[in-house]
């Protein structure tokens, strides 16, 4: 049992492997948190309320409880807590004051589901507990939801409101999990970035404030990504206190921390409130997104490893394939100059290459000959496919490979037929000039009417052509947000309907296309979250494919998500790399997730094409490490000049280890260390055929980093029988 219920205490216990989470309602009423971190002695745990001057409290109660000071479960806007809230509710009186109280509780095998919205599925060992709690002015029930991952050390929580005050209500603000920690001790980490500099490392000391990261984009964006950590101040790799958190959603998020008078700590997860307001009519209830967290003493990579082994189990849809495909992408390489002659030779050349896909990138369809035109008209270019698409796809598939195709299907351009007939199936706001970005709108996917367009679009151009993946693209982020399909009311539903509407025509791809893969991409890793990993195998981690800057987006990528959703090319677009030793260093940079190639290989020099090759058969001995093993960080090059970290399988039987410089510097010796090896055991090194003691890898092997740029090495140790 992960869930327990202490009646006589009125407590609740979550328990998972490695962590406890313990709550209690106070007076009958109130749900109140006593405790999350590691399992430790619960006797005599009680509720603490630091009462401090100018803290509002019920006659009632007295001073032994303000919701102002203590540790709550969840709070409400004006009940009397000044802390920032998840919980905003206008009611038919006009104000937005709610006052939630416990009602009844209920534990469950498994979890409730979430319509419409991606959620992490449940095992044999997952348990709920529902809490439901009334508000008697605004007529609101409420259910807090915590379900247990138990061997993952995840608890996930969402919340659901059900109207039954007989009048409509406007939910304001909705977050999806909050949490109230006793220390401020911590230090904050989030990726935040750009365009081609995706998840950057910021790790800083909490505040006295709000401090928060969020998205107001309508994706959830390359500029900060919903996951957040809060870590003791000495966490490292392997030691210190870390709370992680992240939300199973792709749009608008919005993670806020506050460090509060008592020195407290108040973490929340959700959809925020700027572009979300929800009218909730009489008898009608809205389900929030998941939220997750997760607690490991043992430093970041306890962590990430509870997050890697989270996503891949409960987030992650089953593998469609065999074996996982390794690509060859003709964007970097063609970009829209593509045509079927063209293409047919890049089959050949991966085919030959021993590459398992051609994926056919932008420039395939309707008038697209540049970023111009043609978004929305989802039919083969005849000019450059002249017997169609299917007949296209059969001599690819005569090499021997699979073939995937580019789609982009939440955009439009203003040069297309599809905005032609239908200019109001935009986003935009009524009177205002829309802006474009990089030419194009974005269709308004809450509109049932374009997303059936979309579908018979899919549908006629993509039957029976046997794609095995599709790369999922979305190109721009959303401004004038508004839908001409709703009622003045809901436009500020319009931001969340429209993820509705994505999730919708992601489901209906896996259930139409079911033997095809979906990569998901937003100009590289713009939404690179756990509602698109809900759908997509893999995301293409980020546009920018040069190994130096690459190192760093993939790093901190791995904090919060399994490499093996990590898309990581060789690129080589115009083979002005001839060098093999410097193309050794990118497919080495690129060996940290799921392999691809992004270059014309076509008309690469003999040596390149059998460097790939070479590749190619190397990866196949370590895919099985890179996709299924353990990861575990060693440095990080946001420290240093150094990327090192290693891969190893469930019986630590072999090791995968990597060290990448970003640049030549004069050498030093640094000790690499492997703390899983068998020290008993004898592990040779098939990279240079060297044997090693277990102790000798545990303790650490040396190496010598170099003058050379670039610079990186690698060694692939088996143990002996
Ligand atoms: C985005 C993607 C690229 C490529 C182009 C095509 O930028 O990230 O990989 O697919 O679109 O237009």
């Amino acid at each position: 049992m992960s869930v327990k219920y202490i009646e006589d205490e009125k407590k609740f216990i979550l328990e998972t492997e490695n962590s406890c989470y313990v709550m209690q309602i106070l007076y009958g009423r109130f749900p109140v948190h006593l405790y999350y971190g590691a399992k430790t002695d619960l006797s005599g745990m009680n509720y603490v309320n630091p009462y401090k001057s100018f803290s509002p409290y019920f006659e009632s109660y007295g001073t032994e409880y303000s919701p102002d000071v203590g540790m709550s479960e969840y709070s409400y806007f004006g009940c009397g807590d000044f802390r920032i809230t998840p919980l905003r509710i206008q009611n038919k009186n006009g104000d937005s004051v709610t006052h939630f109280t416990y009602r009844s509780h209920r534990i469950f095998d498994g979890r409730r589901e979430i319509d419409g919205l991606p959620f992490a599925s449940a095992d044999k060992s997952t348990q709920t507990l529902e809490l439901t709690l009334e508000d008697s002015v605004s007529g609101c029930e409420m259910q807090l939801y915590y379900t247990v991952f138990e061997k993952e050390n995840v608890i996930s929580r969402y919340v659901r409101i059900e109207n039954k005050s007989g009048s409509d209500v406007k939910i304001e603000k909705l977050m999806s999990l909050m949490l109230d920690l006793p220390s401020c001790e911590y230090d904050m980490i989030s990726l935040y970035g750009a365009h081609n500099a995706e998840r950057s490392f910021q790790r800083v000391p909490l505040f006295h404030g709000v401090q928060s990261v969020m998205s107001r984009r309508g994706a959830s964006s390359h500029q900060y990504n919903p996951f957040i950590a809060l870590c003791s101040k000495g966490a490292a790799e392997r030691s210190g206190d870390v709370y992680g958190f992240n939300f199973v959603y792709s749009g608008d998020f919005l993670d806020e921390v506050e460090v509060d008078q008592t020195c407290g700590t108040r973490v929340q997860i959700g959809l925020g409130s700027e572009n979300f307001t929800w009218l909730l009519e009489s008898g009608q209830s809205f389900i929030s997104p998941e939220a997750v967290m997760t607690y490991s003493s043992c430093g970041l990579g306890g962590m990430s490893s509870n997050f890697h082994r989270f996503v891949r189990k409960h987030i992650l849809p089953p593998e469609p394939f065999e074996r996982r495909p390794v690509v060859l992408n003709t964007w970097e390489a063609c970009y829209f100059n593509i045509d079927e002659k063209e293409m047919l030779r890049f089959a050949k050349s991966a085919a030959d290459a021993g590459i398992d896909m051609l994926v056919m990138d932008d420039g395939w369809f309707g008038a697209r000959n540049n970023d111009r035109a043609g978004l929305g008209d989802w039919y083969a270019n005849a000019e450059k496919f002249k017997n169609g698409l299917k007949s296209f796809a059969d001599n690819v598939k005569a090499y021997g490979i699979k073939f995937g195709i580019w789609i982009e299907p939440e955009m439009v351009n203003p040069d297309s037929d599809l905005y032609r007939a239908h200019p109001d199936w935009c986003i935009q706001c009524r009177g205002r000039e829309s802006m474009l970005s990089r030419n194009q709108l974005v269709l308004d996917m809450s509109n049932p009417k374009v997303l059936k367009y979309l579908k018979d679009s899919f549908a006629k151009a993509f039957d029976g052509v046997g794609i095995d993946y599709f790369k999922w693209d979305m190109n721009r982020h959303m401004s004038q947000v508004g839908s001409p399909a709703l009622a003045p009311e809901r436009q500020g539903e319009t931001s969340y309907r429209y993820m509705l509407g994505v999730y919708d025509l992601y489901r209906w791809f896996a259930e139409h296309f079911p033997d095809a893969m979906i990569e998901n991409c937003s100009g590289g890793g713009g939404r690179y979250d756990l509602g698109m990993m809900k759908y997509s195998t893999q995301i293409w981690t980020s546009d920018n494919t040069w190994p130096k800057k690459r190192m760093k987006i993939q790093y901190s990528s791995t904090l919060a998500y399994p490499t093996c959703v990590m898309s990581c090319h060789v690129s080589n677009p115009k083979n002005i790399c001839e060098n093999p030793d410097e193309l050794r260093y990118r497919w080495h940079v690129a060996l940290n997730g799921a392999l691809g190639y992004e270059m014309h290989l076509p008309n690469a020099s003999d040596a390149i094409k059998s460097t790939v090759k070479e590749q190619v058969e190397k990866y196949r001995e370590y895919e099985h490490l890179i996709l299924k093993g353990e990861f575990h960080r060693i440095l990080s090059p946001f420290d240093s000049n150094y990327y090192a970290y290693y891969f190893t399988d469930s019986d630590y039987a072999e090791f995968l280890l990597s060290f990448e410089q970003s640049y030549g510097e004069s050498p030093v010796r640094l000790a690499l260390a492997l703390p899983e090896a068998d020290i008993g055991a004898m592990y040779r090194d098939t990279v240079s055929g060297q044997v090693f003691e277990g102790s000798a890898l545990a303790k650490g092997i040396t190496v010598k980093t170099s003058e050379r740029d670039p610079y990186s090495v690698m060694w692939h140790f088996v143990k002996e029988k």
